[in-house]
């Protein structure tokens, strides 16, 4: 492996596009302007003025917010509240591997529902509930999914919505990427449409950076006060320290220039991205992006992604193997993020990963 690695694996910003100074800037504030409240513990429900500037964006009343350590421990919150052994989950097929993961270490009896390019296939969801299914909650990743980049269309987020309210589970609306839009129209949240049937996630991992470790949950003020129980027995509080930073980056403006450097860089490598696989991979179908960090690549049938991910190891690229995001089947696809790499190691990457794909998959793609 004598070639630099190039990583299309990990789902985090390149250096380049986190605002180093500006965090800097807001760190030497949040000490100066609230010392106190900054190195305090804090309480349960994060760090007061942040919890008040993410519900004012919202709309709603603080009430109905709870700031936690990472959107991670938010969704883990919410599935201990939500969620125990045996129940049913619904999930895109493919979804999120951590999600996954939770929701199997919880017990909950998972089914899988196909992504499709607009969204999940809201008709076999409606099937799964005619024939009985009674879901606790549906989790969906409604713009840029993890991992196929995919977005829930504006009729299937209403229908979905409907379905709720007739079966009365609850959707969890897992959202960080929604900032990240760098092509066509936004689309309201499903939060906003239904507030009773939906609980929200957002992250300021992909607009600030992923280690400041700040996420948070919108929902019904009678879940978020069982949460904040759940929070006060886990850890007293999140870290007030990286919440009182970021409540400065944000009021600052900060954040609205870190999400615009964020989103040029992603339309660009978005672009290298889909014009080389065009050109040095044929073979390769995906839908380009609209935003977010990742790109479904499917691979004819009988391509073999664990020879893929080894001969493209050997030749210094890392991708996610797109088995990893599902219960079963996907073989023949992979999740590439390109978020984390600029657009001279698109090109370089996506040129040994299609020599890769050729030694791995000799009969499936031509030479
Ligand atoms: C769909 C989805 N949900 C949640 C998370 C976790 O984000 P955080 O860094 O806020 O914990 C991620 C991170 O990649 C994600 O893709």
């Amino acid at each position: 492996m004598a070639d630099k690695p190039i990583s299309f694996a990990r789902g985090a910003p390149s250096l380049d596009i986190v605002d180093v100074d500006g965090l800097r800037e807001a760190a030497e504030r949040a000490f100066t302007e609230d010392p106190g409240g900054t190195v305090a513990y804090g309480t349960s429900i994060g760090y007061v003025p942040l919890r008040a500037w993410i519900a004012e964006q919202h709309g709603v009343d603080p009430a109905r917010v709870i700031v936690t350590n990472g959107s991670m421990q938010a969704d883990a919150f919410l599935f201990d509240t939500l969620v125990g052994p045996g129940d049913a989950v619904i999930v895109e097929r493919p979804t999120y591997d951590r999600t996954l993961l939770s929701l199997k270490n919880r017990g909950a009896a998972v089914t899988a529902v196909e992504l499709e390019p607009d969204g999940i296939d809201v008709a076999a969801v409606e099937r799964l509930l005619a024939d009985g299914l009674r879901p606790k909650l549906a989790h969906i990743i409604p713009n840029f999914q993890n991992p196929a980049g995919y977005t829930l269309s504006r009729e299937k987020r209403e229908r979905l919505l409907a379905l709720a309210a007739d079966y009365d589970f609850t959707i969890f609306e897992d959202d960080p990427y929604v900032a990240l839009r760098f092509e066509g129209e936004s689309l309201p949240r499903m939060l906003d449409l239904d507030p009773e049937h939906v609980v929200y996630a957002s992250s300021f991992s992909k607009t600030v950076c992923p280690g400041i470790r700040v996420g948070y949950l919108v929902g019904p003020e009678e879940l978020i006060d069982r949460i904040k129980v759940l929070a006060t027995n886990t850890y007293i509080s999140p870290s007030m320290v990286s919440e009182s930073i970021v409540n400065q980056f944000c009021r600052s403006g900060a954040l609205d220039r870190s999400i615009a450097t964020v989103k040029e860089a992603l339309q660009k490598r978005a672009a290298t991205l889909a014009a080389t696989l065009t050109r040095e991979l044929p073979e390769a179908r995906f839908v380009a992006p609209q935003g977010g960090y990742f790109m479904w690549v499917e691979l004819p049938e009988g391509a073999d992604v664990d020879a893929i991910f080894a001969e493209a190891k050997e030749r210094g690229v890392l991708i996610v193997k797109g088995t990893d995001f599902l219960m079963e089947g996907g073989e023949n696809t992979f999740r590439i993020a390109y978020s984390g790499v600029t657009e001279s190691e698109i090109e370089e990457g996506v040129k040994r990963l299609a020599e890769a794909v050729r030694a791995a998959a000799p009969g499936v793609v031509s030479g």
